[in-house]
């Protein structure tokens, strides 16, 4: 087994590495002078299991393209399977026409991956879990609960007492309720309704929240209109402390005004994408979700159940 990464999240591949108990495999991925990719692998992958940690966040279509260019790289090295690890998926919010004439990117992200000759993918809450089926290949779907719920339940987290779990939108309801459930607490729903890309307007609250604490759980933080409508309406029907769990810091503009801005105390986030020091907060607390990835890859090349991390 050997794991290599490109550029989009150094940091994560070599804790991975670090879990894993080897080195990070030896890859030069630059560009060349015209802007084009350019990869070397330097060392002998003849026959190995090859993992590839590269999540397809910004710079989104470089991130997408080293990823692809690695893979054809082992493909034609001779490499006995290979794996891409992606963390975060991009274009995965482009999963459906939800109106005329427009792309299902994640499909044609899909394509391209399997197209590019990789042989399985391993991903990390996905938007949308139906994206497993536009690979004709396998996918290992694993969630970061684990790591959030382990901390939220440890002497560090201090609100859990008198809780309840707040999915930010219906879409979220699934990730919310196991989260409600591991952390035995009540469940919230904010019915919320995008305008655009970046404003989403809350409609209602379903549940009771007065005098609780609430922890609001999403995938995906991007311009953090959602998470900030949302506490904004659960501030006005008496919540007490407000936490946001989330997955992928994505944090596009203007989220860090944002979350700043808002009745938010902490926003806890993994680290599927880097967060840079000018996107950081004090409000941001981030937990490495390294261990259930390496596990999960640990298990993969030992033909050992990954389901069974999530029981
Ligand atoms: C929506 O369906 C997702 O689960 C997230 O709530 C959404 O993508 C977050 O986007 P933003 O932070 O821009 O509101």
């Amino acid at each position: 087994m050997e794991v290599f990464t490109g550029n989009a999240n150094r940091n994560l591949a070599e804790k991975i590495c670090d879990y894993l108990d080897i080195q990070l495999g030896n890859i030069d991925v630059g560009r060349f002078n015209d802007g084009e990719c350019m990869v070397k692998i330097n060392q002998d992958v003849r026959g190995k299991d090859i993992f590839i940690v590269q999540p397809t966040c910004a710079p989104v279509n470089d991130n997408l393209m080293e990823l692809l260019i690695m893979i054809d790289a082992f493909v034609r090295a001779s490499a006995e399977r290979i794996t891409a690890v992606i963390p975060y998926f991009g274009y995965a919010r482009q999963d459906r026409k939800d109106q005329g004439r427009v792309p299902i990117s994640a499909k044609l992200v899909a394509n391209l991956l399997v197209s590019s000759g990789v042989d399985r993918v391993l991903a990390m809450d996905l938007h949308a879990g139906q994206i497993q089926g536009f690979f004709d290949i396998p996918v290992d779907h694993i969630y970061s609960n684990p790591v959030f719920i382990g901390y939220f339940k440890s002497k560090d987290f201090d609100g859990l007492e008198n809780m309840v779990v707040v999915s930010p939108d219906v879409g979220g309801i699934k990730m919310a309720r196991a989260f409600a459930k591991k952390l035995e607490c009540g469940l919230a729903i904010v019915d919320k309704r995008r305008v655009s890309s970046d404003t989403a307007h809350v409609m209602n609250v379903i549940g009771d929240v007065k005098g609780k604490n609430v922890m609001i759980v999403d995938d995906i933080i991007a311009t953090a209109g959602s998470v900030q409508e949302a506490a904004i309406a659960l501030k006005e029907q008496g919540a007490k402390k407000i936490f946001v769990s989330a997955t992928h810091p994505v944090l596009a503009p203007p989220a860090i005004e944002r979350l700043e801005n808002s009745p938010i105390e902490k926003i806890f986030l993994s680290n599927t994408i880097p967060v840079p020091s000018d996107k950081m907060s004090s409000k941001i607390h981030i937990l490495s979700v390294s261990p259930v990835l390496g596990e999960a890859i640990r298990r993969i090349h030992n033909k050992q159940s990954v389901s069974s991390l999530f029981i």
